[in-house]
Formats: structure tokens, C-alpha cells, sequence
């Protein structure tokens, strides 16, 4: 029995990785490294003293993949790989739907070439759109997504959904994230953004460790605790753990199943920002600017779905999150 996992040497990915190496799976990455770097693996690596087997390639290379298919006995898939850059998304939605649509379905293609069933797909809350109440459950609208990447991930959940209902021996997860934060506790692996960072821990990580100057927080008005927006974070660690656990799901009998991971508790930035100073005592310089075009007031999880039926839930505390994305970003300042 091998995982393949695409998309593994990026930031959730070689989190799971780790995981996986550490539950004794034998684990086998393809990665095009377009966001990411091979140096992720080799910590991983340094931390678990065991390795995946890695080869660079794209999945929207069906040789490649059938190379992939051919020489390891893969019998499940979890995917990553894909696009993550909502602002970037709208700039090059071919990119995007490229990637991330037509690149799942030359994986799912060649799964079905290989009779390879079993599939863990990354998405992400962003399918929801706009709330219309919290917490979102797995029966909330979805949909109502307002980017192409956004998009991209609604598509894939119905074109998986279709698939699995018309291939009996399919059996297909996908995973709505809401906002993966933190790092490994060893500081040694995390998420090493390109350029600028989008994300608000990231960008205030690099506010602390000052390679930007301040943080703009978007909008205080809101109606929300305090004005700021307010969103799910959940650390990338419990995140991992969700995959192993979907990996291992033994109480669902449907071949089709979505889980929400998150915390179900959803923090202001302001919230944020005050528990990373706490934790790194660093004082983060902010600046309330306008509210982010395509941002939503407030956003968080009712993970009760993933607790009855995979036996997980998020362990890791605000506080873990703080420290740990800390560390992350204290050793390693310029990223990989
Ligand atoms: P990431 O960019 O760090 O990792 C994605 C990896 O896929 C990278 O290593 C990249 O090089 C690789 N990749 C991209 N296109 C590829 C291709 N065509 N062929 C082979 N490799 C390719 O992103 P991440 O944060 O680890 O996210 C992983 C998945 O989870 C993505 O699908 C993302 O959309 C989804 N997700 C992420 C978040 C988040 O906040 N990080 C939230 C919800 C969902
Ligand atoms: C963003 C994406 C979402 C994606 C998610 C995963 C947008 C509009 N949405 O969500 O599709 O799934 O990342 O990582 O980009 N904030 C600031 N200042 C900053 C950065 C963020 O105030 O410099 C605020 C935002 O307004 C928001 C909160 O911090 O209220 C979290 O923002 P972010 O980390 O970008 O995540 P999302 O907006 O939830």
C-alpha cells in the first residue's frame, strides 16, 4: 500500500508528509515545485529520519503520471497540488482552472487507467461564498464563490461528487479547510510564501521579524466582536491529522464525503494580533485601512461532522498557533 500525494513538498502538504512517514505509510510525492521547494522534503526528512520517495513532475502530465501509476503500488490519492492565490486567480483564471480543474481531471483519468479508488481532495471554506449563518456546516449553500479560484475548487467538488456516483469502486473525500496556520512545532518546516504575503499570519510573522514595515488590518467595521473580520484558524498540524484520519475513515459507509476542518471557534485580527504579541512579545505595528475587495465579514467551521464520523478534532490552540508559526518564521526568515 503507497500514498500518493501530490502537491506534497508545499506548505499543508509536506505537513502531511511528515504524518503519513511518521504512521509508517509508505509515501510517494509528485510535486512541479512551482510553489515550493525540494528543500520542505529533506526537513521532513531531518524530522522523521524516514523519506518519501519524491519526483518532480505536473499532473497535467498524463505520462508522467502514468510513470507515477506504473511503478508504485499507489492505492490511494491525496491532492494537493493546485493554485492557492485568490488575487492571483482573478488575474489568471486560465492558470487557474487549468491547474486546478483540468489537471484534477487528468489525475482522476489516470487513477481510473490504474484502478486506483480512493482519493482525499483539498478544499477549501472558500466554497461557501458568503455565509448566510454561522457556523457552516456541510450542508450549508456553497457555490456563491466569488474568484476564479474559488471556483475552481467548487467545480472539482462536482465533477468528484459525478465521478463518484457513476463509478461504484470510487471512494472520494474531500476536505473544506478553513484557514491552516502554524507550523511544525520544530520550526523546521512551514509556509514560506512567494513575494508578499496575502495571508494575515504570514504577513504579520514578517512584520515581527521585520522584513515589512506594518500590517494593514481591513476594515473595522464590520459587525463583528470588534470591528475586524473573523475567521477559523486552524493549525496545519491538526490539519495533517485530519488526512490521516480520512485516510483511516472506517465509520462512513458513503463513497462520497465532505468534512469541514476547522476549529469551529472563529478569531478577530485584532484577536490575532494581540495573541502573537502575547506569545512573541513583539509589538506588531498596524494600520486600519479599507476593508479588502472580496472579503467576508466573519467565517468559521461547526467541525462536528469530522469528529463523529473521523474521530478528529483540532487540538491545537490559538496560542500553539502564534508560537509555532513564530518559530517557523524566526528560524528560517528568508523561508526555505
Ligand atoms: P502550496 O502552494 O504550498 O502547495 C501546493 C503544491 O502543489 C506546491 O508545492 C506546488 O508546487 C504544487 N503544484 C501546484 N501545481 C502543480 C501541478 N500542476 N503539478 C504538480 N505540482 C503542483 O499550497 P498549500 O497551502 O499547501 O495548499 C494545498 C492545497 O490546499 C491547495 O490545493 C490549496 O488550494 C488548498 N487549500 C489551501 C488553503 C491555505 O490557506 N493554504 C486553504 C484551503 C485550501
Ligand atoms: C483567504 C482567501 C481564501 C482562502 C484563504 C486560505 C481572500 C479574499 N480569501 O481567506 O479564499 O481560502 O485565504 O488561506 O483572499 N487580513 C488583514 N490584513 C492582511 C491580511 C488579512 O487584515 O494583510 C484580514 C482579512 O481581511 C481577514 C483575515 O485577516 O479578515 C484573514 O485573512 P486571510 O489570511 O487572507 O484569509 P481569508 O481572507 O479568510
Amino acid at each position: 500500500m503507497a500514498i500518493l500525494v501530490t502537491g506534497g513538498a508545499g506548505y499543508i502538504g509536506s505537513h502531511t508528509v511528515l504524518r503519513l512517514l511518521e504512521q509508517n505509510y509508505k509515501v510517494i510525492v509528485i510535486d512541479n515545485y512551482s510553489n515550493s521547494s525540494p528543500e520542505s522534503l529533506k526537513r521532513v526528512s531531518e524530522i522523521c529520519n524516514r523519506s518519501p520517495i519524491v519526483q518532480q513532475g505536473d499532473i497535467c502530465d498524463r505520462y508522467f503520471l502514468r510513470k507515477i501509476f506504473e511503478s508504485y503500488p499507489i492505492t490511494d490519492v491525496i491532492h494537493f497540488a493546485g493554485l492557492k492565490s485568490v488575487s492571483e486567480s482573478c488575474v489568471k483564471p486560465i492558470e487557474y482552472y487549468h491547474n486546478n480543474v483540468c489537471g484534477g481531471m487528468i489525475l482522476l483519468e489516470e487513477m481510473q487507467r490504474y484502478c486506483v479508488n480512493r482519493l482525499i481532495f483539498s478544499s477549501s471554506a472558500t466554497v461557501y461564498g458568503e455565509p448566510e449563518r454561522v457556523p457552516l456546516d456541510e450542508l450549508s449553500k456553497v457555490g456563491g464563490t466569488t474568484n476564479p479560484y474559488g471556483t475552481s475548487k467548487y467545480i472539482f467538488e462536482r465533477i468528484l461528487e459525478d465521478v463518484s456516483i457513476a463509478n461504484p469502486k470510487m471512494n472520494i473525500t474531500v476536505l473544506r479547510y478553513f484557514n491552516p496556520v502554524g507550523a511544525h512545532q520544530s520550526g523546521k518546516i512551514g509556509e514560506d510564501p512567494n513575494g508578499i504575503p496575502n495571508n494575515l499570519i504570514p504577513f504579520i510573522s514578517q512584520v515581527a521579524v521585520g522584513r515589512l514595515e506594518y500590517l494593514s488590518v481591513f476594515g473595522n467595521d464590520y459587525l463583528t466582536i470588534d470591528g475586524t473580520g473573523v475567521r477559523d484558524y486552524i493549525h496545519v498540524m491538526d490539519l495533517a491529522d485530519g488526512h490521516i484520519a480520512a485516510l483511516e475513515n472506517k465509520k462512513s459507509n458513503r463513497r462520497f464525503n465532505i468534512y469541514n476542518l476547522g476549529t469551529g471557534v472563529g478569531h478577530s485580527v485584532l484577536e490575532i494580533i494581540a495573541a502573537f504579541e502575547r506569545i512573541t512579545k513583539i509589538n506588531i505595528n498596524y494600520k486600519i485601512k479599507e476593508r479588502r475587495a472580496g472579503d467576508i465579514a466573519e467565517c468559521w467551521a461547526d467541525p462536528s461532522l469530522a469528529e463523529k464520523e473521523l474521530g478528529w478534532k483540532a487540538l491545537r490552540s490559538i496560542d500553539d498557533m502564534m508560537r509555532d508559526s513564530w518559530s517557523w518564521q524566526k528560524k528560517n526568515p528568508n523561508g526555505y
